[in-house]
């Protein structure tokens, strides 16, 4: 997969995507990253990539000519593309759109910054617009990155356990299980005795049973959301009954 990312901050780029996953996923040629700084597209002697708003108002407004200047320079360097806008009005990026990227040749991002990117520019030249989350950031590099890294991780073979992503949390939508490793008791605080016991049919019920809890918990609305196994159900309420005693 190629992922083509226009920014007016190239810099900002650099040590994200040279670091663990996506680095390796790069140096083995699984993903292809090219960042293009949206500024050698401006033709003004001052090469300006911002303006003010007509209408007047707080703020700068991304001119539409050097965005469009970059996108159809790139446009024909690789397979066809999904051009997305990262911008806090696009839809909430969820484990469900990242697979429907991930499947996908080559991505163009669009990292909008100050108050926002020509209306233009979003209405004729994106095919999709994206946001992470409910807040504002100064600009949508390090929600371009956060798509790049969600996405690179879903492309086979970038993770060593090819089988690892599947299992994680929101692939069904139940969070994951806790997990613990050596040493056994660290500062008095001992690993749960079922997972030393071996026995593989109780891990798996355990496991399971604190995924349930734990969204239930944590993440009402992911619960409400799911579709319970006679199994499932078993297992919540013997757990229940467990801590019922406990108290
Ligand atoms: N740019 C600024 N805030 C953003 C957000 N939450 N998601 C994507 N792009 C953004």
């Amino acid at each position: 997969m190629i992922f083509d990312i226009l920014t007016i901050f190239p810099g900002m780029f650099c040590s994200p995507l040279e670091e663990s996953i996506v680095g390796k996923a790069r140096e083995r040629g699984l993903i292809g990253v090219r960042v293009h700084n949206i500024r050698d597209y401006a033709v003004d002697k001052h090469q300006m990539t911002d303006d003010r708003p007509f209408g007047g108002g707080e703020g700068m407004v991304m001119k539409p000519e050097p965005i469009v200047s970059a996108l159809r320079a790139i446009a024909g360097d690789g397979p066809p593309a999904r051009v997305v806008l990262l911008t806090p009005q696009g839809r909430l990026f969820s484990q469900q759109i990242a697979r429907e990227l991930s499947r996908l040749p080559r991505l163009v991002l669009i990292c909008g910054r100050y108050e926002g990117v020509d209306e233009r520019v979003a209405e004729r030249f994106t095919d999709d617009q994206i946001s992470i989350g409910d807040y504002i950031l100064t600009g949508g590099e390090l929600a371009a990155m956060i798509v790049v890294d969600a996405l690179t991780r879903l492309i086979p073979g970038t993770l060593g356990n090819a089988g690892s992503a599947l299992a994680d949390s929101f692939s069904e939508t139940v969070l994951e299980y806790p997990q613990y490793t050596r040493p056994q008791d660290f500062e008095g605080v001992t690993v749960p005795g079922i997972l030393l016991s071996g026995n593989h049919e109780q891990i798996r019920r355990w496991r399971r049973a604190q995924a349930l809890m734990r969204t239930r918990q944590r993440r009402p609305d992911l619960f409400a959301r799911l579709d319970l196994s006679s199994e499932d159900s078993a297992l919540l309420e013997a757990a229940e009954q467990e801590h019922q005693t406990a108290k």
